[in-house]
């Protein structure tokens, strides 16, 4: 089912023709990591997992490193840079307890004794220096590290948005939109709060304690080690909270995944929801998932709940016991007050970045199995993979062969079993059977939507995985029966076809498939919004823009999946003129129901369980006592 246990990355790896840099880019970090077999984040069922083995998470691990690595590649220079500025504004912040110390301990002395203000003028001026530079590279480093993670996710939005668009149906067959939405939106959200917040904060943060570490054992060594005694509380506060917090973390996550996805799922499907009352039942359901999220946020406040006082504590209780050991070293002179000043103020600003430390865990955890699934979205490969040595074909005729071809969706069940077909190029094809006989299936391997098991099926003689993209979705084109409209104007819908297509050349598409009269009689003709109130157009008319959609583009081979389905009568009549029109000079295969619309093909071929049970021209199949008559004569009676 997935596709990495199909297909050894390796040769999937290599773009078309090297031009792809999303892909060439993955294809590197690959090669630089020690990364093997892909692992897949998703269940059997399509579903997320989360029963990973050892060796699992560490490939896991190792990808997203790779992908970060990646990712940070084009910034070295910058990245070095930031870490210059953060030592040096952070080691200029720690500076100024000790600044004090000297001034109160020497300069101070100086001024009373000697009346020599020199010292004293020097450790202000100098403090203010340091404060100043300190403050101003405090400012570049928060802007730097802001442009690094901004560089960062935006590479990382376009690579996830690239990616997705490019992967096979297969793919987004399974994956469904929710899930698609979930990676774009909240995954790619906890990789920039850990980047934005948690990852700026925790550098400065280490630094910053161990600056005043250092800072601290140099002034004064003995209150250095009570400091270090009070490390050992709070290293197990930490790590009590880290353990606690995993579990907790993860369950908000859990469920706030859940919540989007029912949300997405809800309103994507809103047409079914309501046609069949299903409001009650989904409110109770979604009531109960935001139900869970709130409580599982409740349960990470009440952890903090517990954590900030017992910090808070903890730092309170190293500087009352740092003041009395230095008070009694200052009744003893062996300590000055200017020192027990500075190390008192190092011993209770020591403490504030541990909160954060703290945090950083769980942003580091949540940004991580983000990137775990992004990476694993990075790494699904089409399944329809461009061709190695794309085979130019600008002018095909559009004869179309399948050649012992065979299909299944998945390996326990061949949906098309082992068969042949021979289209000569400008024939009309017809083909028609009952629902899950497998007529959409050999349309969508016509158009290469997916390739087949077994065999081949060429174009002009050459198989279509070896045609160069562009000219194979030139050459052939499939229509289906969800036309599906972009926003912008009618005219920039049918243009889709052909992109710079003139006003003429959308105009004469439209007339064509008959789709022309409906179009002027919109609010703005063809420069109609089709988004707006007013451009909205029924199915029906959907379905003849997409008609005209196809005809601009002029392929040599057209489909036309139940395209005709949501027509009425009198808009069939329109398109039955039109659809000769459409259907001139090219080869063309028609899925439909009507029989009508058979009519007028050269070919009509029945299909049965996969198999083509019928293959023959109309007349002489409506002559004999196939399906094909039988459906003939029932479609006769009707209208009597
Ligand atoms: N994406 C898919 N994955 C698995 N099986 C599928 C998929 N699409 C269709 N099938 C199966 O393939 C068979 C043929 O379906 P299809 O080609 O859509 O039939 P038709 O278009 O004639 O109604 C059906 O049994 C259907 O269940
Ligand atoms: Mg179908």
């Amino acid at each position: 089912m997935s596709q990495q246990e199909q297909v050894p990355p390796v040769d999937t790896a290599a773009g078309p023709g090297g031009t792809d840099p999303v892909l060439d880019e993955a294809a590197a970090a690959r090669a630089a990591g020690p990364v093997t077999a892909a692992v897949t984040t998703l269940g059997v069922r399509g579903e997320e997992r989360e029963d990973f083995s050892k060796a699992e998470s560490k490939r896991l691990r190792r990808r997203s490193l790779a992908l970060l690595g990646s990712l940070a590649a084009p910034l070295k220079a910058r990245l070095v840079l930031l870490g210059v500025v953060v030592v040096v504004s952070t080691a200029g912040t720690v500076a100024g307890p000790a600044l004090i110390a000297w001034g109160i301990d020497n300069a101070l002395p100086a001024v009373m004794d000697e009346d020599d203000w020199v010292p004293a003028f020097g450790v202000v001026a100098t403090y203010i220096v340091v404060a100043v530079l300190g403050a101003v590279l405090t400012a570049w480093y928060t802007v730097l590290a802001a442009r690094i993670s901004q560089a960062i996710l935006f590479d990382l939005r376009k690579r996830v948005f690239l990616h997705t668009q490019r992967l096979s149906l297969e793919f987004h067959e399974t994956y469904t939109s929710g899930r698609i939405i979930s990676r774009q939106t909240s995954d790619l959200d906890s990789i920039r709060e850990l980047l934005d917040s948690g990852l700026n904060q925790l550098i400065q943060g280490v630094l910053y304690m161990v600056f005043t570490g250092i800072a601290l054992v140099l002034l004064d060594p003995t209150s250095g080690l009570v400091l270090a005694v009070s490390l050992v509380p709070l290293w197990f506060l930490i790590r009590w909270f880290q353990t606690n917090s995993q579990t907790l973390f993860r369950a908000t996550r859990v469920t706030s995944a859940r919540v989007i996805v029912h949300f997405v799922e809800t309103m994507t499907g809103i047409r079914a929801v309501q046609a069949f009352r299903k409001e009650s039942r989904n409110r109770d359901e979604y009531g109960r998932y935001v139900e869970d999220y709130r409580v599982a946020n409740t349960k990470v406040f009440n952890l903090f709940g517990t954590f900030d006082p017992v910090l808070v504590l903890i730092g309170n209780a190293t500087l009352a016991a740092v003041v009395i050991v230095g008070g009694f070293r200052i009744v003893g002179g062996s300590l000055e007050v200017g020192a027990l000043l500075a190390v008192a103020l190092y011993a209770k600003r020591f403490f504030d970045p541990a909160q954060e430390l703290a945090m950083f865990y769980n942003g580091y955890q949540s940004a991580s199995a983000a990137m775990e699934k992004i990476s694993g979205v990075l790494e699904e490969r089409p399944s329809v993979p461009d061709p190695a040595k794309p085979v130019r074909l600008p002018e095909a005729t559009g004869a179309v062969d399948f050649d012992d071809v065979e299909f299944a969706y998945n390996a326990d069940k061949v949906v098309l079993p082992e068969f042949d077909l021979h289209v000569p190029a400008g024939q009309t094809i017809a083909l028609v059977g009952s629902t899950g006989a497998g007529k959409s299936t050999l349309a969508k391997l016509m158009a290469r939507f997916y390739d087949p098991t077994k065999g081949s099926v060429r174009l002009d003689g050459i198989d279509l995985r070896e045609i160069d993209p562009k000219d194979m979705r030139r050459a052939i084109v499939m229509v289906t029966q969800e036309a599906y409209l972009f926003s912008g104007s009618v005219a920039d819908n049918i243009a889709l076809g052909k992109p710079g297509a003139t006003r003429d050349e959308i105009v004469r598409a439209a007339e064509a498939v008959g789709a022309h009269a409906f179009i002027e009689a919109l609010p703005d003709g063809y420069d109609t919004d089709v988004n707006k109130r007013g451009g909205r157009v029924s199915a029906g008319q959907r379905q003849l823009l997409s008609f005209a959609r196809a005809f601009i583009a002029d392929p040599k081979v057209l489909i036309l999946d139940e395209a005709t389905a949501s027509l009425d009568i009198p808009s069939e009549r329109l398109v039955q003129e039109g659809l000769e029109t459409l259907l001139a000079d090219r080869t063309a295969v028609i899925i439909a129901h009507r029989l009508s619309t058979v009519a007028i093909a050269h070919r009509v071929l029945v299909m049965e369980y996969g198999r083509i049970v019928e293959d023959g021209t109309p007349d002489d199949l409506i002559a004999g006592t196939g399906r094909f008559a039988q459906l003939h004569a029932a479609w006769r009676d009707s209208l009597v």
